[in-house]
């Protein structure tokens, strides 16, 4: 592996942009490759032989256009995949953790809340955290099935959205939640949100940029960072529709974006 290499990053859509955005802005140097698979969101219903299986495929086409670092931008696999990927390909591979940890440092009522897809929840990397990190702090976990399908359909703030959040936030305020995680990584794009409903006297994390940090150190470990002083450049593919998926991609990403379909030749 070279510095001069690209990182390559995928989530099941477009929540992995959350995390991206931290990686670009802590590491302007770095070229990114970024894999949305739409073609078969939302993860988080789905068996985790499916979701292992797509980790692997993306990271191999990751590791064919010449990626040096993957990045798991997807809390979701994640949870079904980040243990057997480490085994098998010795590069730094980075993975999502909900931000628990500092959740329980921080929280003043004692009640943290987690929302996360079911998959998540259920996972074992999920389960070893909270034993890890959990103790100190009553943490409800809050599934959310739903907002991964309306922020992939553009619904930042329409009533279905609002809705469903209201919904699941009901549950975690009662019970006196005042800091709340956010465990999928679709879910930050729901932050003003998640703040107007829930009420300016509770904390809301994500933990995009800490994978930003944990990229940052990995490489520097293994003397992979790009020079800081380049402009890195972004490249783009999904495995849905890249005409349907454009516009869209363009409004999260903020920026243009070249977006091919993930068959597609890529120098
Ligand atoms: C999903 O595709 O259902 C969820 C993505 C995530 O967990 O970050």
């Amino acid at each position: 592996m070279k510095a001069h290499q690209p990182i390559g990053v995928f989530d099941s859509g477009l929540g992995g942009l959350t995390v991206l955005r931290e990686i670009r802005a802590l590491l302007p140097g770095e070229d990114l490759l970024y894999v949305a698979d739409s073609g078969h969101a939302p993860y988080g219903d789905k068996p985790t032989a499916m979701i292992e299986a797509r980790a692997f495929a993306i990271t191999e086409l990751l590791l064919a256009r010449g990626a040096k670092a993957i990045v798991i931008a997807c809390n979701t696999a994640t949870g079904a995949a980040a243990r057997l990927l480490r085994t098998r390909y010795p590069i730094p591979l980075i993975a999502m953790e909900p931000a628990v940890k500092p959740a329980v440092e921080r929280t003043r009522s004692g009640v943290v809340g987690v929302l996360a897809t079911r998959q998540t929840l259920a996972s074992h990397n999920f389960s070893v955290l909270l034993k890890r990190v959990g103790s100190g702090a009553e943490v409800l976990l809050q599934p959310c099935p739903g907002l991964v399908e309306c922020v992939e359909g553009g619904d930042l703030d329409g009533e279905r959205t609002r809705a469903l959040l209201t919904g699941y936030l009901d549950r975690l305020l009662a019970r006196g939640a005042d800091t709340l995680v956010l465990g999928c990584t679709h879910y930050p794009y729901l932050t003003p949100l998640i703040q107007e409903i829930a009420g300016p006297g509770v904390q809301v994390l994500d933990s995009g940029a800490a994978v930003a940090r944990q990229v940052q150190r990995r490489l520097s470990e293994a003397g992979l960072l790009a020079d800081s002083e380049r402009l890195g450049e972004e490249r783009f593919w999904t495995s849905g529709d890249p005409a349907d998926m454009h516009g869209l991609m363009r409004r999260l990403w903020g920026n243009e974006v070249l977006l091919r379909h993930l068959g597609e030749d890529t120098a």
